[in-house]
């Protein structure tokens, strides 16, 4: 069991390294750094060799080679300066033009995900995987890259000249290289194991920092300083004890380093000074293969901490592509145009559960056909935005069927689709930018007339002239800098100017003040009369006036449908919701009313 897991574990960081130079590409830069790299460690080699020569030269009294021998060494060390510099240079563009593209790549990645699957990612887990993890790869490519090709290298050249010299000693001093090869290779497998545990510590670390960034106003008001800086501070020590591990081991790696560095001397001198004693070998011989030994025995030092270096910048590399391996969101569909006298939305029989396996919706049945002006109501907690994300397709493991346009959404190509819907969705997210920016995500071929025209329907033109940089105003991270109701009505003409003929409007109600409200209330109604087909999840009761129809949404399934008066009039849960939450424009969880 044991072995099969070791073994799997070696093939993942050749898989996993062989994933990154595929995606690094560029690989006449990989090629011609791999070359770069052979010819300073022949260089490297030649300088050592040269170094035998000089002695042999001195103890000869042989001035002419000597002087051509310190010429020689002269010129090959301002080559490997040259060498060096280029290789250097070569090897950073190459590690920082590879992170670019890997980055670039995530990002692209990240975009076709599947909500489903962001949603059940925390974003602070993603980030650390793209800033942590990617540091990783880059000092694997920068550092540990180089490495692993110049020290072998050097080892093999070393090794031959060595043969060359004297192969019994050389065979002999050699001996133990495979033994060192193969613990060093055992004793990385910790290494990466601890690093790639810190590398989720930290990760846990993002998480719980921007957890407290992003609820920062609730933590103050609740007072929940200590809370949130215990556990900041417990997400900080599990990092620092994998920390503490990988450090350890590096450590013992170190320790054993300096061992695997000594002990060929320590052969070497044993048995070569054996034989100089004995006669059967020359003073001078001893000094030069101790000399040419050098080259040979540090690679093999360093190889176990390089190694473990390798296994957890390959884990780090591995977290990364475990975001590459999540399916993308399907992309093929049929692009069909709009028909007017199709039904836009019709749920028959639907029933859903989120991967964690709640059950929200269980046979939800209805249609909204073209113009019509649909208000859902239900519980907070019902399903109203789920059924939402249905329609705009972000989760597709549905059962039952929904259509979309007189099509089922499975035949529908997502993209197209989107391109008729405009959201305004509970959260109303503004992107850090102008107003201007903001608006104009709904239709970025719009003019600025085409832009004002839909503030102005939002009801939003009055209250941004007034600010001092008018539509040019930056609205901060989160647009922060706007009120709940201002930041609505620039999403409502930010749909509005999408001009789509499905809109969905998530209404969120609770932080409006009742100008915005009223502002809000005129806005909607705009759109309403707009022609245009409206689905909106309401607590209103002058949006759910003006709506034609009323779908009430209870415990997984459309319970009531009707007007509002024919509702009232049915004393079910629309009564209900009407006393409890539509009146007073809240939003209040089913176990929080008395029925
Ligand atoms: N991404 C998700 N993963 C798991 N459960 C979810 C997710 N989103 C919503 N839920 C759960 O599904 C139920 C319905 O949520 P939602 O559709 O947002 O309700 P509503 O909009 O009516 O308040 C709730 O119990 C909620 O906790
Ligand atoms: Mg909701």
């Amino acid at each position: 069991m044991e072995l099969v897991s070791m073994e799997r574990k070696k093939f993942s960081t050749f898989i996993t390294f062989w994933r990154l130079i595929r995606i690094f590409g560029s690989s006449y830069k990989l090629v011609l750094i791999i070359v770069l790299t052979a010819i300073l460690a022949g260089m490297e080699i030649i300088i050592s060799y040269s170094l035998k020569k000089l002695l042999d030269s001195v103890l000869h009294l042989d001035y002419i080679t000597y002087r051509g021998l310190i010429l020689l060494l002269i010129g090959i060390t301002i080559l490997q300066m040259v060498g060096r510099f280029f290789r250097t240079r070569l090897a950073g563009d190459y590690a920082e033009s590879g992170i670019a593209r890997l980055r670039n790549i995530l990002v692209e990645y990240l975009i076709h995900l599947p909500i489903g699957e962001l949603e059940k990612r925390h974003s602070g887990d993603l980030i650390s995987r793209m800033t942590n993890d990617l540091n990783q790869i880059r000092e694997f490519s920068t550092q540990t890259m180089i490495s692993i090709i110049y020290q072998p290298l050097i080892a093999l050249g070393a090794f031959a000249f060595l043969l060359t010299l004297n192969w019994k000693l050389t065979l002999i001093t050699s001996f133990g290289v495979p033994i060192i090869f193969k613990t060093s290779s055992k004793l990385s497998n910790p290494i990466a194991r601890y690093t790639k545990e810190l590398q989720e510590k930290l990760a846990l670390v993002n998480k719980e920092a921007q957890d407290a960034i992003n609820g920062m106003e609730i933590v103050r008001a609740y007072g929940l300083k200590q809370v949130l800086i215990k556990k900041y501070n417990q997400a900080v020590d599990l990092s620092i004890r994998s920390g503490i591990k990988v450090v350890k081991w590096r450590a013992i790696l170190l320790a054993i380093s300096l061992f695997t560095n000594f002990s060929p001397f320590l052969i070497c001198f044993g048995f070569g000074g054996y034989w100089v004693i004995k006669g059967q070998m020359t003073a001078g011989g001893l000094i030069a293969f101790i000399t040419l030994l050098n080259p040979l025995t540090f690679p093999i030092s360093q190889l176990p901490t390089l190694l473990g270096e390798l296994k957890g910048q390959m884990a780090a590399a591995g977290r990364v592509f475990e975001i590459l391996d999540i399916e993308k969101e399907r992309e093929v569909g049929k692009i069909y145009t709009i028909q007017k006298e199709k039904p836009v939305i019709v749920f028959k029989d639907v029933k859903f559960s989120y991967p964690d396996g709640k059950k929200v919706l269980d046979g939800v049945s209805f249609e909204i056909w073209p113009g019509e002006k649909v208000a859902l109501v239900g519980f907070s907690g019902s399903g109203k935005s789920t059924i939402f994300k249905l329609i705009l397709g972000f989760y597709e493991d549905f059962i039952g069927e929904i259509e979309l346009f007189g099509h089922s959404i499975k035949d529908w190509n997502l993209k197209a689709l989107r391109e008729n819907i405009s959201l305004v969705s509970q959260e109303t997210y503004l992107f850090p930018g102008t107003i201007e920016d903001n608006i104009s995500f709904g239709n970025e071929k719009a003019d600025y007339e085409a832009i004002v025209a839909a503030a102005k329907a939002a009801n939003a033109h009055d209250f941004i002239t007034e600010l001092k940089d008018g539509y040019m105003t930056d609205v901060g991270e989160f647009g922060d800098k706007l009120s709940g109701g201002q930041k609505q009505r620039i999403s409502i003409a930010r749909a509005l100017l999408k001009r789509a003929p499905l809109l969905l409007l998530d209404e969120a109600t609770s932080f409006l003040d009742s100008q915005s409200e009223y502002k809000v209330r005129e806005a909607l109604n705009n759109i309403m009369n707009a022609g245009i087909t409206s689905f909106i999840i309401s607590h209103r009761l002058s949006t759910i006036q003006k709506s034609d129809r009323i779908l009430v949404l209870h415990r997984g399934r459309i319970v009531e449908t009707g007007s509002h008066s024919e509702l009232l009039e049915k004393n079910g849960i629309y009564k209900t919701l009407y006393l409890h939450q539509i009146i007073r424009g809240l939003e209040l969880e089913e176990k929080e009313v008395v029925m």
